[in-house]
């Protein structure tokens, strides 16, 4: 259990966040399918990326770890089954791309994953890559383990029900190694990683409205620099929205659209944001400075949710601060991530002193409402322990915060530049 006491003095700070999550995995998985030598600079070394580097080097990917925040991979002339049951831990990224990778190693690929990861919907990919022709075995309704036969599969068209870049990763993902062409149209634009890193790695990916269709073909491994990860630099722009006289810089951060929802709907709120490109490799990048000038509610609904998807709880959060009230709705999506974010955070906050109706799909939302200390759960999930300890910077008294060690899942570091930045 960790206790966190209020943060009272101004704040100004200057912080990296480390390297992106999302396209960390996408390097090391699609490595797997890369003729070369792919390397990843400033790589998020993580928990959830750890297990996708378990995956490809259980299918013979020789992995290099030769200098801190370099990764070097190299797929052998063909990939092999792995030997045993493979891992996944928590993260859903390796078991639902890692079976979109799957598709193109002959032989029987076995997932499996922690408690809450064996708990997670995977129906949404088993069921299009069977249509696919794919053998694919999961235990009833749905969930890991995940059995992957792997081999000749046909493409396809699909229409996913829900917006989930996962998923639409997955099929595209197992596209590359089919025997015609795979064609995935969203009901609301995902992150779009995948589609930038094929043709990074010298593909083609053609994008019509809400469709994405790639073709069977190979990809050259490429190096890259991992910008920072909007989702763990959105911890830090909540904590410099909450409150007048906090500003906090974050340095070298992913800037592409389908990934900073979270940092508009701030500026919407009325925290002044200041906004410095600094590249376009692999995707925009820059820093972001944050301050806090008040905050004013706002409402959120299905379309803006796929850019903000896990910084969704730090919104309800700032809404807690804000004057007026704040409605968030479409993000049904939150109760099958690492935890049933929509339950956990509303425990959260009401525990610390909040006023907000959970409602099936999102949440509404009164404030300003006073925050107290108090004990809170972060149900083994590494966004809910960093939400709590966002929240306890402006809460009265001090929160003690069960479950403080799953941020090694995403943000190894969270907590060292916490206190830091407190006690400077
Ligand atoms: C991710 C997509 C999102 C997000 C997850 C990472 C990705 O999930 O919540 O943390 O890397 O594609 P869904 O696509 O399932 O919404």
């Amino acid at each position: 259990m960790l206790e966190l006491t209020p943060w009272n003095r101004p704040v100004e700070a200057r912080v990296t966040v480390p390297g992106d999550k999302s396209l960390t995995h996408r390097g090391i998985l699609m490595s797997a399918l890369a003729h070369g030598s792919m390397e990843l600079l400033q790589w998020l070394d993580a928990g959830d990326t750890r297990s996708s580097l378990r995956l490809v080097r259980a299918w013979g990917v020789q992995v290099v770890e030769d200098a801190p925040g370099r990764l070097v991979l190299r797929r052998p002339d063909s990939l092999h089954e792995p030997q045993d049951v493979v891992d996944c831990g928590n993260s859903g990224t390796t078991m639902r791309l890692g079976s979109g990778v799957a598709s193109a190693v002959s032989g029987l690929t076995i997932l499996r994953g922690d408690d809450s990861l064996s708990r997670r919907p995977m129906a949404r990919v088993i069921e299009p890559l069977q249509e696919m022709g794919l053998g694919i075995l999961a235990r009833q309704g749905g969930v890991a383990p995940l059995a992957i036969g792997g081999g000749p599969h046909r493409g396809g068209a699909f229409s996913l029900p829900v917006a989930s870049a996962q998923v639409k990763s997955a099929l595209l993902l197992a596209g590359l190694s089919a025997e015609g062409s795979v064609s995935v149209e969203e009901p609301i634009p995902t992150r779009d990683h995948t589609e930038r890193l094929i043709e990074a790695m010298g593909g083609m990916v053609v994008t019509r409205g809400r469709t994405v269709t790639v073709e069977p073909q190979r990809l050259e491994a490429i190096s890259f620099t991992v910008p920072g990860d909007p989702s763990s630099a959105a911890f830090w722009g909540a904590i410099a929205a909450l409150r007048p006289h906090r500003r906090v810089t974050i340095e070298s951060l992913l800037f592409s659209a389908s990934r900073t929802g979270f940092f508009r709907a701030l500026e919407k709120m009325g925290a002044a944001l200041e906004w410095r490109p600094a590249g376009t490799v692999p995707e925009p990048w820059g820093s972001v400075a944050v301050e806090g000038r008040g905050l004013s509610a706002i409402s959120v609904g299905a379309d803006d949710i796929p850019s903000m998807i896990d910084e969704v709880p730090l919104l309800a959060l700032l809404a807690t601060q804000a004057e007026g009230v704040t409605e968030i709705r479409g993000a049904q999506e939150l109760r099958v991530k690492e935890s049933d974010r929509l339950r956990v955070t509303t425990r959260i906050l009401r525990a610390m002193g909040a006023q907000l109706e959970e409602l099936d799909d999102g949440w509404i939302i009164e404030g300003p409402a006073p925050l107290h200390g108090a004990q809170v759960d972060a149900a083994d999930d590494h966004r809910m322990a960093m939400l709590a300890a966002v929240a306890a910077t402006v809460a009265e008294s001090a929160t003690q915060l069960v479950g403080e060690e799953s941020v090694q899942i995403s943000y190894p570091g969270f907590f060292n530049r916490y206190h830091q930045v407190r006690n400077a």
